[in-house]
């Protein structure tokens, strides 16, 4: 017999194949998340979950899952899933990491050239029919080339993005309390602490998972730290930075502009005041959205998944502790 799972989302076919021919699997078709109560009445027989960032996976929901062997979220960050508690039950806890890395870096780089050079503002310009003839002052933004770039969390995407720096002949500050060496390749990044990041960088991009130490880890006081013109720019988890503490900033002008691919919350209501300001991009959280790699990730999911139905360990684990406690 095939073992029961239930997929949260249609994601691609190049994962979703690979799930709906070795198992007995029902796929949450909607646009929108599952409801938590659809969700909590689903998993009551199931043995493997393949879940999304929109999905909380709490002790809760383990306690309703008697049957549940391993959880498999379509994401390289897991901050939706209470990973002790899942240890506690013994199930394995599956991300897709490295596949996304530069697709996000990509992206992050976006970003920080259109808040740069205010793409965004200026398409709208265009399209709301202001445009009567070249300016000499119109749309004037910042230069990328040669500016100063604090990268907060440097670990894989972290290091991507000063990859791309290179460049623009950019200098590169890093900030990570839990980074050991520079690679090689990066050995002319400045490792800095957090005041001197702040203080000198013009552009400053967040790249650090969501844990109880890095929530709202730019607030008030990190904002004021920063330079008048610089731009801030999000594409790791929005609840990193205080959004009340954002705004405020960016209308009094202690900060130039802010880019952001995450939001607290997501998605943010289309009358929020941060979607009114002409200096905040807000995107849907797409940063690692391209065709392929959105299909890697759906892959390494269904490998995961499977990997953890089979009893085999899975490739990309985030709490192997798991299988010590296992043997
Ligand atoms: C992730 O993987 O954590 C991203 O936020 C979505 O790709």
């Amino acid at each position: 017999m095939k073992p029961k799972v239930y997929v949260t989302r249609l994601v691609p076919e190049a994962g979703l194949n690979m799930v709906l021919k070795s198992c007995d699997a029902e796929v949450w078709e909607d646009e929108l998340p599952v409801p938590r109560e659809v969700l909590l009445e689903k998993v009551a027989d199931i043995e493997g979950l393949y879940c999304l960032l929109t999905e909380r996976i709490d002790a809760a929901l383990l306690d309703v899952a008697p049957k549940l062997r391993v959880v498999s979220n379509y994401a390289v960050g897991y901050n939706n899933i209470d990973v002790p508690a899942c240890t506690a039950h013994g199930i394995p806890v599956g991300n897709t990491p490295g596949v996304l890395t530069d697709t996000t870096a990509d992206f992050a780089f976006a970003l920080l050239m259109a808040a740069a050079r205010r793409v965004p503002e200026a398409v709208r310009y265009v399209l709301d029919g202001r445009w009567k003839t070249w300016g000499p002052k119109l749309m004037l933004g910042v230069d990328v080339y040669g500016a100063t770039l604090g990268i907060i969390g440097f670990g894989r995407i972290g290091q991507a993005v000063a990859r791309r720096a290179r460049g623009f002949d950019m200098r590169v500050l890093a900030h990570d309390p839990f980074l050991e060496a520079l690679p090689p390749a990066l050995d002319d990044v400045e490792v800095v602490d957090l005041a001197t990041l702040l203080a000198q960088s013009d552009f400053v991009s967040v790249h650090v998972p969501l844990t109880e130490s890095t929530h709202h880890l730019i607030g008030p006081s990190e904002l004021a730290a920063m330079k008048p013109h610089a731009v801030l720019i999000n594409t790791a988890r929005g609840e990193v930075v205080d959004p009340d503490a954002l705004l405020a900033a960016l209308t009094g002008g202690q900060i130039g502009a802010a880019a952001l691919d995450v939001t607290e919350p997501e998605p943010l209501p289309v009358d929020h005041p941060l979607l009114a300001l002409p200096n905040c991009l807000v995107a849907p959280h797409i940063a690692s959205a391209s065709i392929a790699t959105r299909n890697k990730m759906a892959v390494i999911a269904a490998e995961n998944l499977l990997a953890g139905l089979e009893g085999r360990h899975l490739s990309h684990c985030v709490n192997p502790e798991v299988y010590a406690r296992r043997e």
